[in-house]
């Protein structure tokens, strides 16, 4: 760690990328420093992940050159890359799930002694850097099971491990709580006291103001803004994202009906117990907790993805009988998954067709579903969700924000009963979510039931009529909009014992 023959600056010029004949990346100059943070901000598809994949020898650029203190850097593979320093954090999380958290940690270096593999050593350590994480799992286990907050802390030990001297977080938040997110940034200040040079990536500003040293900013592949210092207004920082001012607005929720479309009784399984609530006509019910809490297998269980011990689930006064995803869409109920990668697209099909994949039959003239079809369902929700990039390449090549609003328009080409968003928000940028949040305020005016669950509370407090908190698998409250505040979800939040240590 401390060999400064690296050098301590990694300095790109004038790097370009294109696909197609389409760049999407032009001229960037872009430079990190051992012993700083620099934050990088754009909307999505502004060329952030495409611009950290060149430096961390993922994609070639087609022009510009970097050095490395000086010297040429042109990195053949990540490997290349890691060997001269540079670590990547990835945006979107690849891993090996049937290997053990401590392989996928080592892999490719995993210590040996007298030519085989030091599985004790390897084990503990990885169980100290998973300490200092403070992530609590078995090294030993595989990684296949584990929630994807977990896998992307692993993903994060992974890149510690081999003490580079610049690393870049491509996103790391998007899928992490606010304690999660909190770690990461501690870490992320004891790497650069210890003389790494750090690229933070985030479209949460609030991240990016409290620990980046510079700020970059990127739009449409070009650098449009720089800072030195973090001291930058937040709205400063938007403008130069979306190139126009965009008010921070606190909107309250339209009214709702008193009739209730959706009551959840008892519902139980193995990961939580007990759970009542009910939501109306137009309502938007916000589930709260922390990471784990058990949120996301609530919804899973609602929509037909799990399974569930015990319970009712009523729709319109019918009692629905839910063993599987399409039984749930059939009773009225819709999920949009947390996962776009496992759960939610198909990557390698185009955004029309992964938006129109469920409806086929709803959609097909007759019989048939045609390829006009296809493209004005896909016209018309690129507009209403603002979805950037070409729409006619498979999904898997759209930015990670975009790929999340294809998802999310998947299940809104159909207006369902009862509607459930898991972290709709994740890896958005703030023009976007603006948007995503005017249809959910829309959806519900038209009558739709909605359920949000997400790890950003502020996203919950500012979409939710009421907002029912999850700790350790149980209900632990039920809250009105005006009784809502951060506070006193935060303390329904950390299971009772434990609340008097949570505010050290
Ligand atoms: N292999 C590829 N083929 C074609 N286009 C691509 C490919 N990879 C990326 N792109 C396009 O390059 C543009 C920049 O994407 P990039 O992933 O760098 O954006 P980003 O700033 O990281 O966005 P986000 O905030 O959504 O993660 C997007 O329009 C994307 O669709
Ligand atoms: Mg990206």
């Amino acid at each position: 760690m401390d060999d400064l023959s690296t050098g301590d600056t990694l300095l790109a010029t004038g790097l370009s990328k294109q696909y197609g004949g389409v760049f999407v990346l032009t001229g960037v100059d872009f430079t990190i420093n051992r012993g700083r943070v620099t934050g990088l901000i754009g909307e999505n598809g502004a060329g952030k992940s495409t611009l950290s994949s060149i430096i961390a020898g993922i994609k070639r650029p087609d022009g510009g050159a970097m050095t490395i203190g000086g010297h040429p850097y042109r990195p053949a593979d990540p490997l290349d890359a890691l060997s001269r320093g540079v670590a990547i954090i990835h945006q979107e999380i690849k891993m090996i799930p049937e290997l053990s958290v401590a392989e996928n940690i080592f892999l490719g270096r995993m210590p040996t002694r007298r030519g085989a593999v030091d599985y004790p050593s390897m084990y503990e350590q990885a169980g100290t850097v998973l300490r200092e994480l403070g992530v609590r799992v078995d090294p030993r286990r595989p990684v296949a099971g584990l929630v994807t907050a977990t896998q992307q802390e692993i993903e994060i030990a992974r890149a510690i491990v081999r003490r580079p001297s610049f690393i870049i977080f491509d996103e790391p938040s998007a899928t992490l709580g606010s304690k999660e997110t909190e770690r990461v940034l501690e870490q992320i200040e004891h790497m650069r006291a210890n003389g790494s040079g750090v690229v933070y990536i985030s479209h949460r500003l609030d991240e990016i103001a409290r620990i980046a040293d510079d700020i970059v900013c990127l739009r449409d592949g070009r650098k449009v803004a720089q800072w030195a210092g973090a001291d930058v207004d937040r709205n400063e920082m938007i403008h130069a994202m979306v190139g126009r001012e965009l008010a921070q607005r606190d909107i309250d929720p339209p009214a709702h009906d008193d009739d209730v479309v959706l009551e959840v009784r008892g519902l139980s399984s193995e990961r939580f117990a007990d759970i009542d609530f009910h939501v109306r006509r137009g309502e938007i019910v916000g589930l709260s907790g922390l990471v784990g809490a058990g949120r996301t297998e609530i919804v899973r269980a609602l929509s037909g993805a799990d399974k569930c011990t015990r319970g009712e689930v009523v729709v319109d006064g019918q009692i629905a009988r839910i063993h599987s995803v399409r039984d749930a869409i059939r009773s009225g109920i819709v999920m949009v998954p947390e996962d776009r990668k496992t759960q939610g697209l198909n990557l390698d099909r185009c955004a029309g067709e992964n938006m129109t994949l469920p409806w086929e039959r709803q959609l097909a003239k007759s019989g048939l579903i045609t390829y006009s079809v296809i493209r004005a369902t896909r016209d018309r929700m690129a507009r209403e969700l603002e979805i950037r990039g070409d729409l006619d390449a498979p999904a898997g090549l759209l930015s990670g924000g975009n790929q999340q609003k294809v998802l999310l328009g998947k299940w809104l080409v159909r207006t369902p009963k009862v509607l459930i968003l898991d972290e709709p928000t994740r890896g958005v940028d703030v023009g976007a979510k603006e948007a995503i949040y005017t249809i959910i305020r829309s959806l519900a005016a038209s009558g739709v039931a909605i359920i949000v669950v997400s790890s950003e509370l502020d996203e919950v407090l500012l979409l939710s009529h009421r907002v029912i908190v999850i700790a350790g698998g149980r209900q632990t409250g039920s809250l009105d909009r005006s009784e809502a505040t951060p506070e006193r979800v935060m303390q329904l939040s950390v299971p009772s014992g434990r609340a008097s240590t949570a505010h050290k």
